[in-house]
Parts: C-alpha cells; sequence; structure tokens
C-alpha cells in the first residue's frame, strides 16, 4: 500500500482518521492538492471539475461561486466524485453559525472554514455541530477550519481594527484558541506553517493557500512556497488556483504540481 506525503494509505479513497474524543473525519486523501474554483458560473465549475476528475484531492468553492450558483452547486460538483471545501468563513454569533455548520454538514462537505476571530465560544459552537449534525444524518462530520488572521492584513490593517498586537503573535494566539476550542484544522500562509507546527498539536490539519511552483505567476500572492515546501513544512493539504484553473490544460498543470511533491 502506498503512502500519501500525509502519510495515509493512497489507496483508500474515503479515509476515515480518528482523533480522541470525536468521531471520524473524511479525508479524501487520494492527494493533498485542493482546486480554488474561482469562477463565476456553476457551468464554468462543472467544467472544470470535469477535469480535473480524479487528478486532485478536493474542490474548493469559496463565496463567489456560491453565491453566484446557491447551494445547488455542492451537489452538482459532489456527483463529479470531489471532496468539496466549502470556503464560506463564517463568523457570526456561535448560535447562528452553528446552524451555517448544521446546514453545510447536511449538504455531505468535507471541510469548512470559520473565523476563529469569532471567539472560542463560536469555534465550540461549529465543532460540535459539526459532530452532532453529521451523526444525526449518517453522514462524516465535516474537518472545520480555523481561518485566523487573513493574509492580506499587515501590521497596520490589524492595528486599523484595534488590535495592536503584531501580526504574528496575533496569528499564534488564535491558531491556540482554535486548537483548545477543539477545531481540528486550520488555514493558513505557507510561512506560518514552520511556527505552527511548532505550537500545534501534530493532529491538527493545515491547509495552505499561497504556493506557487517556478517560474509560475504570483498573481496577488506575495509571500509564497513552492508545493514541494509547503508540504515539507508540515502542510496536509495546498489550495491551488490559477495555475490550475488558467492552465491551458487544468488536469495536466495539477498532475505536474502532483509530481513535484513527489506524488
Ligand atoms: O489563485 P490562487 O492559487 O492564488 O488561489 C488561492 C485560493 O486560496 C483563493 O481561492 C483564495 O481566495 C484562497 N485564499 C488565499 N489566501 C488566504 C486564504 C484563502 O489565497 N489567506
Amino acid at each position: 500500500m502506498s503512502k500519501t506525503l500525509n502519510g495515509h494509505s493512497r489507496s483508500l479513497h474515503h479515509l476515515r482518521v480518528t482523533l480522541p474524543g470525536t468521531t471520524c473525519y473524511p479525508l479524501l486523501m487520494r492527494n493533498p492538492i485542493i482546486v480554488a474554483l474561482d469562477v463565476p458560473t456553476a457551468e464554468q465549475a462543472i467544467q472544470l471539475a470535469n477535469a480535473l476528475r480524479g487528478a486532485v484531492g478536493a474542490l474548493k468553492i469559496g463565496s463567489e461561486l456560491f453565491t453566484a450558483a446557491g447551494p445547488s452547486i455542492v451537489k452538482e460538483i459532489k456527483a463529479t466524485g470531489a471532496g468539496v471545501f466549502l470556503d464560506l468563513k463564517y463568523h457570526d454569533i456561535p448560535n447562528t453559525v452553528a446552524k451555517a455548520v448544521a446546514s453545510a454538514t447536511r449538504m455531505g462537505v468535507d471541510m469548512l472554514t470559520i473565523h476563529t476571530c469569532g471567539g472560542s465560544e463560536m469555534m465550540k459552537a461549529a465543532e460540535e455541530s459539526a459532530q452532532k449534525t453529521a451523526l444525526q444524518a449518517g453522514v462524516p462530520a465535516p474537518l472545520v477550519l480555523g481561518v485566523t488572521v487573513l493574509t492580506s492584513m499587515d501590521q497596520h490593517t490589524l492595528s486599523e481594527t484595534g488590535v495592536g498586537e503584531d501580526i504574528g503573535k496575533q496569528v499564534e494566539r488564535l491558531a491556540t484558541l482554535a486548537g483548545q476550542s477543539g477545531l481540528r484544522g486550520l488555514v493558513c500562509s505557507p510561512l506560518e506553517i514552520a511556527m505552527l507546527r511548532q505550537i500545534l498539536p501534530p493532529e491538527i490539519q493545515l491547509v495552505t493557500p499561497g504556493v506557487r511552483g517556478a517560474g509560475q505567476d504570483l498573481g496577488d500572492q506575495k509571500r509564497v512556497l513552492s508545493p514541494k515546501e509547503a508540504m515539507t513544512a508540515g502542510a496536509n493539504w495546498l489550495v491551488i488556483g490559477r495555475p490550475i484553473y488558467q492552465a491551458a490544460n487544468p488536469r495536466q498543470a495539477a498532475e505536474e504540481i502532483l509530481k513535484s511533491i513527489g506524488g
């Protein structure tokens, strides 16, 4: 049985990792590449999903696509056989976030995001809702991922919000709080992976955008690592958008990235 970079069996399509005190998480472990479907229409997203069928670990549905296409897009993407990462970054009162997480869980998403700055009560409510709803619906619980400080923020924009803390320290604080609140995964910048691996329990899944291969256009990403560097630093999942969906042959682009990380 071959192993993925995450150390899990590659031959299992739906691998369930049991963590102490929790139910099982569904992790589509064929490979660690998650492609961001940052396209404006359902048609484009489905076309891309079909082109990438079987070649990537999961597909990410963000605010643009979800807002334009509606919840049915989750079902349509799942119908192509792909895992779904619903990246709507919930941030609201605990009760509302818990209900949103319940809805997403019933839709069968594999991963979803919440903002850690919503606080420990909100994070606990989200995790509990994912577990409870999954149990009731008889589906696997999604991996609830915490977003710390948005990578678009710098010291100045952070201080504008009233947070005087050093930005690195703020990421550390929120990541620690997320772990203490029961979250099992975080979204982080590639440059934060090494630091987070030092302070978090090893079972916490790290999902990182902002990765680029040598010679690839950075777009608006400023602080990047290569896919190989990010995996070596301790990432479990790589979120990659433009280098794949803007490629002349998205499937080939995904396969080349997978090869570059030894997949
Ligand atoms: O096209 P690119 O590879 O830069 O896309 C990265 C994806 O990851 C986009 O969907 C973007 O919204 C998302 N993302 C990011 N930086 C973060 C969080 C999410 O680029 N800090």
